[in-house]
Protein backbone atom coordinates (compact mmCIF):
# COMPACT_ATOMS: atom_id res chain seq x y z
CA UNK A 1 0.00 0.00 0.00
CA UNK A 2 1.00 3.43 -0.82
CA UNK A 3 -0.53 6.53 0.63
CA UNK A 4 -1.00 9.12 -1.90
CA UNK A 5 -1.56 13.10 -1.47
CA UNK A 6 -3.08 15.13 -5.16
CA UNK A 7 -2.41 18.91 -3.95
CA UNK A 8 -4.04 21.72 -6.00
CA UNK A 9 -2.80 25.02 -6.78
CA UNK A 10 -4.40 28.38 -7.59
CA UNK A 11 -3.84 31.83 -7.28
CA UNK A 12 -6.08 34.15 -5.28
CA UNK A 13 -6.34 37.88 -5.90
CA UNK A 14 -8.45 40.31 -3.78
CA UNK A 15 -10.15 41.78 -6.77
CA UNK A 16 -10.77 42.01 -10.55
CA UNK A 17 -8.55 44.59 -11.07
CA UNK A 18 -5.59 42.69 -9.81
CA UNK A 19 -5.75 40.44 -12.55
CA UNK A 20 -4.07 40.36 -16.16
CA UNK A 21 -5.66 41.86 -18.67
CA UNK A 22 -6.88 38.96 -20.50
CA UNK A 23 -8.23 37.51 -17.14
CA UNK A 24 -9.81 41.11 -16.29
CA UNK A 25 -11.82 41.60 -19.72
CA UNK A 26 -12.67 37.52 -19.27
CA UNK A 27 -13.56 38.26 -15.78
CA UNK A 28 -16.00 41.29 -16.50
CA UNK A 29 -17.89 39.53 -19.18
CA UNK A 30 -18.70 37.01 -16.78
CA UNK A 31 -20.21 39.98 -14.30
CA UNK A 32 -21.71 41.16 -16.94
CA UNK A 33 -23.52 37.85 -18.11
CA UNK A 34 -25.10 37.62 -14.13
CA UNK A 35 -27.21 39.81 -15.74
CA UNK A 36 -28.65 37.37 -18.06
CA UNK A 37 -29.70 35.20 -15.68
CA UNK A 38 -33.20 33.94 -15.98
CA UNK A 39 -33.37 31.80 -12.06
CA UNK A 40 -37.14 33.05 -11.13
CA UNK A 41 -36.20 29.81 -8.32
CA UNK A 42 -33.24 30.33 -6.98
CA UNK A 43 -32.96 33.97 -7.23
CA UNK A 44 -29.33 33.22 -7.90
CA UNK A 45 -27.86 34.69 -10.71
CA UNK A 46 -24.67 33.19 -12.25
CA UNK A 47 -23.03 34.50 -15.12
CA UNK A 48 -20.12 32.33 -17.46
CA UNK A 49 -18.25 33.63 -20.05
CA UNK A 50 -15.66 31.24 -22.19
CA UNK A 51 -13.02 32.80 -24.00
CA UNK A 52 -11.51 31.09 -27.41
CA UNK A 53 -7.51 30.93 -28.19
CA UNK A 54 -8.09 34.03 -30.53
CA UNK A 55 -9.14 36.19 -27.43
CA UNK A 56 -12.83 35.97 -28.56
CA UNK A 57 -15.50 35.88 -25.84
CA UNK A 58 -18.73 34.24 -25.72
CA UNK A 59 -21.62 34.21 -22.37
CA UNK A 60 -24.05 32.31 -20.63
CA UNK A 61 -25.68 31.98 -17.71
CA UNK A 62 -28.22 29.58 -15.70
CA UNK A 63 -31.55 29.32 -17.00
CA UNK A 64 -34.06 27.35 -14.72
CA UNK A 65 -37.47 25.81 -15.61
CA UNK A 66 -40.48 25.00 -13.42
CA UNK A 67 -39.39 21.29 -14.23
CA UNK A 68 -36.53 21.88 -11.89
CA UNK A 69 -33.76 19.57 -13.72
CA UNK A 70 -34.58 20.71 -17.11
CA UNK A 71 -32.56 24.01 -16.15
CA UNK A 72 -29.34 24.14 -17.09
CA UNK A 73 -26.03 26.00 -15.06
CA UNK A 74 -24.66 29.24 -16.46
CA UNK A 75 -20.91 26.88 -17.26
CA UNK A 76 -22.63 24.17 -19.35
CA UNK A 77 -25.36 26.89 -21.51
CA UNK A 78 -21.88 28.96 -22.01
CA UNK A 79 -19.63 25.84 -22.96
CA UNK A 80 -22.36 24.50 -25.29
CA UNK A 81 -23.37 27.70 -26.82
CA UNK A 82 -19.61 27.79 -27.65
CA UNK A 83 -18.75 24.38 -28.78
CA UNK A 84 -22.13 24.68 -30.60
CA UNK A 85 -21.54 27.80 -32.42
CA UNK A 86 -17.88 27.15 -32.75
CA UNK A 87 -16.69 24.02 -33.23
CA UNK A 88 -13.32 24.40 -34.53
CA UNK A 89 -12.37 26.73 -31.93
CA UNK A 90 -10.10 25.67 -29.13
CA UNK A 91 -11.41 27.13 -25.89
CA UNK A 92 -8.56 28.73 -23.63
CA UNK A 93 -10.29 29.80 -20.37
CA UNK A 94 -13.56 30.16 -18.85
CA UNK A 95 -14.56 32.92 -15.94
CA UNK A 96 -17.81 32.15 -13.66
CA UNK A 97 -19.62 34.75 -11.44
CA UNK A 98 -22.43 35.04 -9.20
CA UNK A 99 -24.87 37.53 -8.12
CA UNK A 100 -28.07 37.82 -5.54
CA UNK A 101 -30.26 40.65 -4.99
CA UNK A 102 -28.46 42.79 -7.89
CA UNK A 103 -24.99 42.35 -6.48
CA UNK A 104 -21.86 40.38 -7.02
CA UNK A 105 -21.11 37.52 -4.28
CA UNK A 106 -18.25 38.34 -1.81
CA UNK A 107 -17.03 34.96 -2.38
CA UNK A 108 -16.30 33.06 -5.45
CA UNK A 109 -18.92 31.01 -6.79
CA UNK A 110 -17.46 27.15 -6.87
CA UNK A 111 -18.86 24.96 -10.47
CA UNK A 112 -20.97 21.97 -9.17
CA UNK A 113 -19.61 19.16 -10.20
CA UNK A 114 -21.03 18.02 -13.79
CA UNK A 115 -19.87 21.32 -14.96
CA UNK A 116 -16.46 20.59 -14.37
CA UNK A 117 -17.12 17.38 -16.00
CA UNK A 118 -18.27 19.36 -18.96
CA UNK A 119 -15.22 21.69 -18.60
CA UNK A 120 -12.60 19.31 -18.97
CA UNK A 121 -14.44 17.42 -21.79
CA UNK A 122 -13.94 20.59 -23.51
CA UNK A 123 -10.53 21.02 -22.47
CA UNK A 124 -9.46 17.53 -23.76
CA UNK A 125 -11.63 18.39 -27.00
CA UNK A 126 -9.53 22.00 -27.68
CA UNK A 127 -6.16 19.74 -26.64
CA UNK A 128 -5.21 22.79 -24.40
CA UNK A 129 -5.20 23.99 -20.84
CA UNK A 130 -8.41 25.39 -19.87
CA UNK A 131 -7.82 28.10 -16.73
CA UNK A 132 -10.89 28.91 -14.65
CA UNK A 133 -11.30 31.93 -13.35
CA UNK A 134 -14.04 32.26 -10.24
CA UNK A 135 -14.88 35.54 -9.51
CA UNK A 136 -16.16 37.33 -6.51
CA UNK A 137 -16.37 40.46 -5.69
CA UNK A 138 -13.91 40.58 -2.68
CA UNK A 139 -11.83 37.45 -3.87
CA UNK A 140 -10.96 36.17 -7.36
CA UNK A 141 -9.49 32.46 -7.62
CA UNK A 142 -7.57 31.04 -10.76
CA UNK A 143 -6.52 27.83 -11.48
CA UNK A 144 -4.66 26.97 -14.17
CA UNK A 145 -6.36 24.06 -15.60
CA UNK A 146 -9.73 22.11 -15.53
CA UNK A 147 -7.56 19.21 -13.65
CA UNK A 148 -6.59 21.04 -10.79
CA UNK A 149 -10.69 21.38 -9.85
CA UNK A 150 -11.42 17.99 -11.29
CA UNK A 151 -8.71 15.95 -9.82
CA UNK A 152 -8.68 12.21 -11.37
CA UNK A 153 -11.00 13.62 -14.35
CA UNK A 154 -12.93 10.45 -16.20
CA UNK A 155 -11.69 10.64 -19.75
CA UNK A 156 -11.41 6.74 -20.18
CA UNK A 157 -13.60 5.86 -23.26
N1 LIG B 1 -25.77 27.21 -10.75
C1 LIG B 1 -24.96 27.54 -11.78
O1 LIG B 1 -25.38 28.18 -12.76
N2 LIG B 1 -23.67 27.15 -11.73
C2 LIG B 1 -23.13 26.42 -10.71
O2 LIG B 1 -21.97 26.05 -10.78
C3 LIG B 1 -23.93 26.07 -9.54
C4 LIG B 1 -25.35 26.46 -9.59
C5 LIG B 1 -27.18 27.62 -10.82
C6 LIG B 1 -28.14 26.50 -11.01
C7 LIG B 1 -29.40 27.11 -10.44
O3 LIG B 1 -30.03 27.87 -11.47
C8 LIG B 1 -28.91 28.06 -9.38
O4 LIG B 1 -27.53 28.27 -9.63
C9 LIG B 1 -29.09 27.56 -7.96
O5 LIG B 1 -28.51 26.31 -7.80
Amino acid sequence: MTNKEIKIAYKEYSSVDELPSQDRLLADAAIEAVELAYAPYSNFNVGAAVMFEDGEIVKGANQENAAYPSGLCAERTALFYASASRPDKAMTAIAIAAGQNGKLCESPATPCGACRQVMAQYQTKSGKAMSVLLVGATKVWKFEKVDDLLPLIFDSI
